[in-house]
C-alpha cells in the first residue's frame, strides 16, 4: 500500500501536475513579453554631442520585432506573446515620449491582439516590417475605430499599468517567463543571451509539454 502511495506520488510528479499545466491540463505556453514604446517613423539620430549614430527609442521597439520575428513565427505554437507599452497618464491623457500618435499606434495594436490571430503580422508591418499577412487578416477600419473608442482607451490604461508594475522604462526590454531576458536599447543590454539560437533553445527548454516544434532541434534561422 505504501509503495504504491509512493509509486502514485512520483507519478504525479513525473506527470507534471504542477503550475507547468494549464486548468485544462494543457502544458503551458511559455510567456515572452515585449515592452516598448512603438513606432514613430524617425531615423536615426545623429547625436551632435557625441559624433556618432545613436538608435533611438522607437527604433530598438522596431529592432526587437524584427530581430524576433523569425523565433516568434517557428515557435508560435508553444509561446504566449504579448506586447505592453511604455508610457504615462495623467488627468485623463494619455502620454506617450514620441506623441498622440505613438499613443493611437499603441492602441491598434492592442485592439489588433482581440480582433485578429494575425496581430503579430500587424505589428511587424506597422512598425515598418515586412510581414507575411495578407489584407484579409485584419479590418484597418475596425482598428482605427476600436483604437478611438472606449475599449482602446482602456486597454493601454492598463498596459501602461502592466509596465509599471514591472519596473519597465526602457524600450526594447523582453521578459521571459515573467523575468527580464534581454534589453536593446541603442545596443543589447542585460541579455541573458543574445545568439538566436540559443534563445531558441531557451525558449524550448521552458516548454513542458512533449510535442516540442521541430525548430526547437533544428532552428532555421533567417534574418530579416
Ligand atoms: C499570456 O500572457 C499574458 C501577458 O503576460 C497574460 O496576461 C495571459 O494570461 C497569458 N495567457 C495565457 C493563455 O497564458
Ligand atoms: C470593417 O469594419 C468596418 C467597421 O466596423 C465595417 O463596417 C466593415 O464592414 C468591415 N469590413 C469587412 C470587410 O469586414
Amino acid at each position: 500500500m505504501k509503495g504504491l502511495l509512493t509509486t502514485t506520488i512520483l507519478l504525479v510528479s513525473l506527470l507534471g501536475y504542477n503550475d507547468a499545466t494549464d486548468a485544462a491540463g494543457e502544458p503551458q505556453k511559455v510567456s515572452l513579453e515585449f515592452f516598448v514604446m512603438s513606432h514613430c517613423p524617425g531615423a536615426v539620430v545623429i547625436d551632435s554631442m557625441l559624433f556618432q549614430e545613436r538608435t533611438d527609442f522607437n527604433q530598438d521597439a522596431r529592432f526587437c520585432e524584427r530581430f524576433f520575428n523569425p523565433i516568434v513565427q517557428q515557435l508560435a505554437p508553444i509561446l504566449n506573446v504579448s506586447m505592453h507599452y511604455i508610457g504615462g497618464e495623467k488627468n485623463g491623457q494619455f502620454e506617450c515620449m514620441h506623441g498622440p500618435t505613438e499613443c493611437m499606434d499603441n492602441r491598434m495594436q492592442l485592439c489588433a491582439r482581440e480582433q485578429t490571430e494575425k496581430w503579430w503580422d500587424f505589428v511587424i508591418e506597422q512598425d515598418g516590417g515586412a510581414s507575411t499577412a495578407t489584407s484579409n487578416d485584419w479590418n484597418t477600419t475596425a482598428l482605427r475605430e476600436c483604437a478611438i473608442s472606449q475599449r482602446g482607451a482602456q486597454l493601454l490604461s492598463e498596459s501602461f499599468r502592466y509596465t509599471e508594475s514591472k519596473g519597465v522604462k526602457k524600450s526594447c526590454t523582453m521578459f521571459i517567463q515573467g523575468k527580464l531576458f534581454c534589453v536593446h536599447d541603442g545596443t543589447w543590454k542585460k541579455c541573458k543571451t543574445h545568439d538566436e539560437k540559443k534563445i531558441v533553445q531557451y525558449l524550448c527548454s521552458h516548454y513542458t509539454g512533449e510535442s516540442k516544434p521541430a525548430a526547437c532541434t533544428q532552428p532555421i534561422i533567417v534574418s530579416q
